[in-house]
C-alpha cells in the first residue's frame, strides 16, 4: 500500500502551492507583468519562513508550468532574469535557514547558464537533515512527467533491470521527477479551481484549498489559516470511520 500520509488533527507534512495571480496583481496595480512575478518571489520567502516555523517537511511550489512556455517571450525572459536574481539573493539566506533546494521540470530548456546556477544552488543547499525541503517546479507538467516516467520504466523493463511484477505505485513515484510523493495539502491562490497540470500523481489524496487572494497578496497569516483549516478536515482515505 503506497499511500502513507499525515493524519488529520495534524499539521500537513508535505504542502504544494500553485502560486497564481501575479499577472492580475500587476494589472490591478498598473505595473508591468514581471513586477507581479517579482512581488511573488518575495511572498515565497515569507511562506518558506512560516513553513520552517511550523515544522513543515517539504514545500513544493509551482513556479512555471510546461504550458507557461507559450507566454509572450518578454514575460519568459523576465522570469529567466528573476530566477537568476532569486538564486543569487536567496540561496545564502536559505543556507542560513538550513533549507534544501530541489528544482524539477524541464531544466535544460532554461539554457546552460540557468541550469548551471540551479545545479550549484542544489549542491550548495544539500544536507541530510534540512529544516525544510523546498522543491521548485520550473517548466514542469504532471502529464508529461508521467509519460517520461513510463518511458523510463519501459526502458528498465526492456533491459531486464526490472520485471513487470516490480511495477507499482512506489516505482512510479520514484521514476517521476517530483521530489516528493503523498502531498497532504495543495493551496491554489488566485481564485481558480483547477490543478493546471500540477502534481497529478502525488496529489491523489491531498486536501485542496482554493484561496481567492492573488499570490502577491498572500500572507503568512493566510497560510496559517490554511493550516488551521487542514486540521479540521476529516481524512478518510476511502475508509469508513465509525464514531
Ligand atoms: C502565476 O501567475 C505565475 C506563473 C504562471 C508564472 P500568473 O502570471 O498566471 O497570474 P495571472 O493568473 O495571470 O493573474
Ligand atoms: C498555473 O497557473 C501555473 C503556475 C502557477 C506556475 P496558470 O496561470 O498557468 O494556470 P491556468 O492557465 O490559469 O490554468
Ligand atoms: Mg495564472
Amino acid at each position: 500500500m503506497a499511500i502513507s500520509l499525515s493524519n488529520n488533527n495534524n499539521h500537513p507534512k508535505k504542502i504544494g502551492i500553485i502560486m497564481d495571480g501575479n499577472g492580475r496583481w500587476a494589472k490591478f496595480n498598473k505595473l508591468k507583468i514581471n513586477k507581479g512575478h517579482e512581488k511573488g518571489v518575495g511572498v515565497v520567502r515569507d511562506i518558506v519562513k512560516e513553513c520552517i516555523a511550523q515544522n513543515i517537511e517539504s514545500l513544493t511550489i509551482y513556479a512555471f508550468s510546461s504550458e507557461n512556455w507559450s507566454r509572450p517571450q518578454s514575460e519568459v525572459n523576465g522570469i529567466k532574469k528573476l530566477i537568476v536574481k532569486a538564486i543569487h539573493e536567496q540561496v545564502p539566506e536559505l543556507m542560513e535557514q538550513n533549507v534544501m533546494l530541489d528544482f524539477f521540470g524541464d531544466i535544460p530548456s532554461w539554457g546552460d547558464e540557468i541550469a548551471r546556477k540551479i545545479s550549484k544552488a542544489e549542491d550548495d543547499t544539500f544536507m541530510e537533515y534540512p529544516s525544510l525541503r523546498l522543491n521548485v517546479a520550473l517548466g514542469y507538467g504532471g502529464r508529461n512527467d508521467l509519460v517520461s516516467a513510463s518511458i523510463r520504466i519501459a526502458e528498465h523493463l526492456k533491459s531486464d533491470l526490472i520485471s513487470t511484477d516490480d511495477i507499482d505505485e512506489d516505482m512510479i513515484a520514484k521514476f517521476s521527477q517530483v521530489p516528493d510523493d503523498n502531498i497532504d495539502l495543495i493551496i491554489r491562490t488566485g481564485g481558480d479551481k483547477r490543478l493546471s497540470n500540477f502534481l497529478l500523481f502525488q496529489a491523489a489524496y491531498a486536501e485542496i484549498f482554493f484561496v481567492d487572494k492573488l499570490w502577491p497578496d498572500f500572507t503568512r497569516d493566510d497560510f496559517k489559516n490554511c493550516l488551521d483549516a487542514f486540521k479540521k478536515t476529516d481524512r478518510r482515505f476511502g475508509k469508513r470511520i465509525e464514531d
